[in-house]
């Protein structure tokens, strides 16, 4: 069941926070934080509202740990690396507590949501102060003052789920592209996923909520709407609504900007869906459609919810209706009990997709996910050399794909200068393919016309029409 936290509470979290401002205000300089958020864009939408929280509370940002006051890593728990990559962060700071001791270390999000990383953190890291869950962001202001406080450790992991915070202050990390969330936490439970048991059961935001947030940005003249959900397709179930509505709804908003979307599921991409993005003019030709594994046998496995065939069909149609649509995906190599066999079909559908680009990632054992029990006898340097063959695969379609755009003209968001030549400009196309070109700097944050004249290995360049 929903709750949206009352108003109530977010008014006692406002008070924690002007507690701990006052707090800060009486120090000579102001505290600074260093906040870093791993893993995807959820993650990263949760680190805007934590530096919006601090930001409030009188903290200042540095890029660095070195020198900060409070260090807080806002983890990912989707794959090993991302949980080890924390482990030594968290360890390499033992010298600056040991410098500093009034410094606070904090851990929070997915991987903390899981009781042996926690039973972990308890035994080996006591440099660690703070550590909360995903459920309990809301409150980190509390947290925070009680930490600053008692000096004592503060744990906050309660199993509580199903909660919607609104009104949480944002620091955001772009003034042209917003993240908005529009619904949190996953019910689909794939086989080899962590998501479902860290980010809790589906909810979705109130429309209403999320339409505000949307006319607010677009009024300060922000460019693009990034709208997300663990499964964006399942939007609004709760509610007797649903995602295609949403996006019409957004759609009708007054002014230039794009509409982008982040994940959605194949199961749930329904026909309907496409033909509401077909008709939104704002809606990007960007479809990032997950497919995971093209055998039958693992994406049974993977308890996906849908076939190579219903998938290809549903590429089918997408292609039907949005010719001028880029295609990308997740793919997982090596999943439990994957033969050569099972990934060479993997390798095929993406031949017959030809995606624009790929994410691929070999598969890492979730405790607690089903997949984490099932017998995986193929070793890690099989499953390495299987993950190499897809990137040769992937690399020729990518790079042949990009070249059908020479000549073509595209509207490019201008966001700043180029990467690897700052001389040029750099933006996304509708496609949200990176297009560099030539032009004035007073363009940047507008939309441009852009007729392609190169094909590069990631990204395409032209000059302004
Ligand atoms: N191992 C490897 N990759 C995973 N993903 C999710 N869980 C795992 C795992 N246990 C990948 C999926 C998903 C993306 C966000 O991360 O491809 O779509
Ligand atoms: Fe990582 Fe998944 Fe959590 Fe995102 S939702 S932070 S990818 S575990």
């Amino acid at each position: 069941m929903t709750t949206k936290i009352s108003s109530a509470e977010m008014a006692k979290q406002n008070e924690y926070m002007e507690k701990v401002a006052a707090l800060n205000s009486q120090r000579e300089h102001p505290p600074i934080a260093h906040v870093h958020s791993f893993g995807c864009q959820q993650n990263v939408s949760d680190g805007e509202k934590i530096k919006g929280m601090l930001a409030q509370m009188g903290y200042g940002f540095s890029e660095s740990p070195d020198g900060a006051d409070l260090v807080l890593y806002n983890t990912c728990a989707v794959r090993e690396n991302a949980e080890d990559r924390v482990f030594g962060n968290v360890g390499a700071l033992k010298k600056a507590k040991k410098a500093n001791p009034d410094m606070l270390i904090g851990v929070c999000g997915c991987m903390v949501q899981q009781e042996h990383i926690t039973a972990k953190m308890r035994r080996s890291y006591p440099n660690v102060d703070i550590i909360f869950g995903t459920h309990v962001l809301h409150t980190m202001p509390q947290i925070i003052y009680e930490a600053l406080t008692t000096r004592k450790r503060q744990i906050s992991i309660p199993e509580c789920d199903g909660v919607i915070a609104e009104g949480i202050p944002l620091r955001r990390e772009s003034a042209l592209k917003a993240s908005i969330p529009i619904m949190y936490g996953c019910n689909n439970f794939c086989t080899y996923c962590i998501v479902p048991y860290v980010r809790g059961r589906e909810r979705s935001r109130d429309m209403e909520d999320i339409l505000a947030e949307c006319r607010g940005l677009v009024q300060n003249g922000c460019k693009e709407l990034l709208l997300l959900g663990q499964n964006v397709n399942s939007y609004g179930k709760d509610q007797g609504t649903n995602f295609s509505e949403l996006l019409r709804r957004i759609n009708d908003i007054d002014g230039e900007f794009r509409i982008s979307y982040m994940t959605s599921h194949p199961k749930d991409a329904t026909r309907e869906l496409v033909d509401t993005i077909a008709s939104c003019e704002k809606v990007t030709r960007h479809f990032h459609l997950p497919v995971q594994s093209g055998s039958n046998r693992i994406l049974k496995q993977m308890n996906r919810g849908y076939t190579r065939e219903r998938y290809l069909e549903l590429i089918d149609y997408v292609k039907e209706k949005l010719p001028d649509v880029a295609l990308t995906s997740d793919i997982i190599v090596g999943f439990p009990g994957e033969t050569y066999e099972d990934f060479r079909e993997t390798v095929s559908l993406i031949e017959q997709v030809r995606y624009d680009s790929l994410f691929t990632f070999i598969y890492s054992p979730r405790k607690g996910t089903k997949a984490a029990e099932m017998p995986d006898p193929i070793s890690a340097e099989e499953k390495g050399r299987w993950f190499r063959e897809l990137l040769e695969v992937q690399q020729n379609i990518g790079c042949s794909s990009y070249k059908d755009y020479i000549g073509k003209t595209l509207r490019v968001l201008c966001e700043g200068e180029g990467r690897t030549d700052p001389a040029l400009l750099t933006g996304k196309s509708r496609q949200n393919i990176i297009v560099d070109f030539d032009g004035d700097r007073s363009l940047i944050g507008s939309f441009v016309d852009v007729e392609i004249t190169e094909a590069l290995a990631w990204a395409l360049r032209g000059k302004l029409k």
